[in-house]
């Protein structure tokens, strides 16, 4: 699809990767909403854009149709729709004192990631599917935002694995569910990256984290994540898959 004049909802895009994805989206001519959570820096960066800021929770399922509804009115429509919310947290199936795993630390990261962005994704495909299709029949993109995680998790990262496998699984079947819309769906799953969700990792952390890279041996840069999203955009064969950027990078159990 074509950037210029083209809307895009970036859910997550006061920081990080779905930041660079949004300026890079402007930059080519696109207009820019940023849905993040009311403390974030979504304002500032919308305005830096000359977009639009619409405050969000993504797990407050109801309140995200008002708030995607009153972005696409905002800025005229949605043909692209990054999400990049969401997280871990850090616990074994069986703790080191013996104690499981707890269920509501599970559910709320399977809540966060999976459910927030399944919710995310009907959403905005509802908004799509009433799009004029461009000549080629395109009503819209969107991307999800998995990890390496979902496919080799480390020790303590269940749960996040778990949540991430659901967001790469449902990319294939969410593509064929929309395709008679003209909706391409697709998963990016980024190694580590330097963003605000890893600011707090030192440097010897984030060597032992990029160290079982190919190449380049060290944490992504946010603009690299962008590139892909881009690109995602632009070619319309690039459906219902989860890309892995990443280095080369194969996460070892810890
Ligand atoms: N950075 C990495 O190393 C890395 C690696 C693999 C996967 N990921 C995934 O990338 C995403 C994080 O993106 P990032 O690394 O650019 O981090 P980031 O913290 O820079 O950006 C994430 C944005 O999401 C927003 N957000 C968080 N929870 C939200 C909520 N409940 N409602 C609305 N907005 C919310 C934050 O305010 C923030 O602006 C997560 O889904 C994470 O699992 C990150």
């Amino acid at each position: 699809m074509e950037i210029a004049g083209n809307c895009g909802v970036f859910v997550g895009g006061a920081s990080g990767m779905c930041r660079a994805t949004a300026m890079r989206f402007a930059e080519k001519g696109g207009k820019v909403a940023i849905l993040d959570l009311e403390q974030s820096d979504g304002a500032k960066v919308a305005e830096s854009l000359g977009g639009v800021f619409q405050p969000c929770n993504v797990m407050d399922y109801e309140g995200m149709e008002a708030s995607i509804e009153s972005a696409v009115n905002a800025i005229g429509g949605i043909h692209f729709m990054v999400n990049t919310a969401g997280g871990g947290v850090a616990q074994r199936t069986i703790k080191k004192d013996g104690s499981r795993h707890a269920l509501e630390d599970f559910r709320r990261i399977i809540d966060l990631n999976l459910i927030a962005s399944f919710n995310i994704n009907s959403i905005a495909a509802q908004h799509m599917a009433s799009n004029e299709p461009n000549e080629n029949g395109e009503r819209g993109v969107m991307i999800n935002t998995a990890s390496i995680a979902a496919f080799e998790g480390q020790i303590g990262q269940v749960a996040y694995t778990a949540a991430k496998g659901g967001i790469a699984a449902m990319t294939l079947t969410m593509a064929r569910d929309l395709g008679t819309h003209g909706i391409r769906c697709m998963t990016i799953a980024p190694s580590l990256f330097d963003t605000g969700l890893t600011a707090g990792i030192p440097d010897e952390g984030a060597l032992q984290l990029t160290k079982d890279a190919a190449f380049p041996k060290r944490m992504g840069r946010p603009d690299e994540f962008a590139v892909m999203a881009i690109a995602i955009f632009e070619s319309a064969m690039m459906n219902g898959s989860t890309l892995r950027v990443d280095g080369g990078q194969r996460f070892a159990p810890r």
